[in-house]
């Protein structure tokens, strides 16, 4: 799996550094309230999981699924929920965790919608933030590291599926995906 890797973006080391300062920064602005952490499936789970460890509040985990990739590399734009939230986030703060904001597609619409399902605030927090993709004028509230374009695996991210248990985040060799065209 390593040896599909052109080049490590984001070591374990810093992964760990990142989760420690965003979660204190999360503690400190959420303090005396108890947020919902809404993860989305299935690239948040790492990232989510680090995270929380380092959030000293009171919190709920939630999880959803949605979709705007087909297993190729390009954003399809169209978005889909494939599994939506057990619990109502009315008058609700909610955090919303992602691994990576590429086009921002994903999430200003899951915004808008939790924004209509009568959410008191909904933030974004993302390990990775990819400006150069975006097609919406968006900046997520709390960013791990900014990257530049380049289609990114691991600690969650995918390409067709694998690389979302390398515990780094690297440049896929674009060998790899030009085999698969
Ligand atoms: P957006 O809607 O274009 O912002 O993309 C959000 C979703 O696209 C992420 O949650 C990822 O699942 C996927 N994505 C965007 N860029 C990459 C990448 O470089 N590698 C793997 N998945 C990506």
């Amino acid at each position: 799996m390593h040896k599909d890797i052109a080049e490590i973006l984001v070591s374990e080391e810093q992964i760990e550094d990142i989760c420690q300062t965003l979660g204190a920064r999360i503690t400190k602005d959420y303090q005396n309230r108890r947020p919902i952490l809404v993860g989305l499936l299935k690239g948040c789970v790492p990232f989510m999981s680090d995270l929380a460890k380092h959030i000293d509040l009171y919190v709920d985990m939630e999880y959803m699924a949605v979709s705007s990739y087909h297993g190729g590399i390009a954003s399809s734009g169209d978005v889909k929920i494939k599994k939506d939230l057990d619990t109502s986030i009315q008058n609700r703060d909610v955090l919303i965790v992602e691994d990576i904001v590429d086009t921002a597609n994903t999430i200003v619409t899951i915004k808008n919608l939790f924004a209509h399902r009568g959410a008191s605030s909904v933030k974004i927090v993302t390990l990775l933030d990819k400006p150069a993709g975006r097609l919406h004028d968006f900046v997520p509230d709390y960013v791990g590291i900014t990257i530049p374009k380049a289609f990114v695996v691991g600690y969650g991210l995918d390409y067709d599926e694998i690389y979302r248990n390398l515990p780094y985040v690297g440049i896929l060799k674009p060998e790899v995906y030009r085999r698969d065209e």
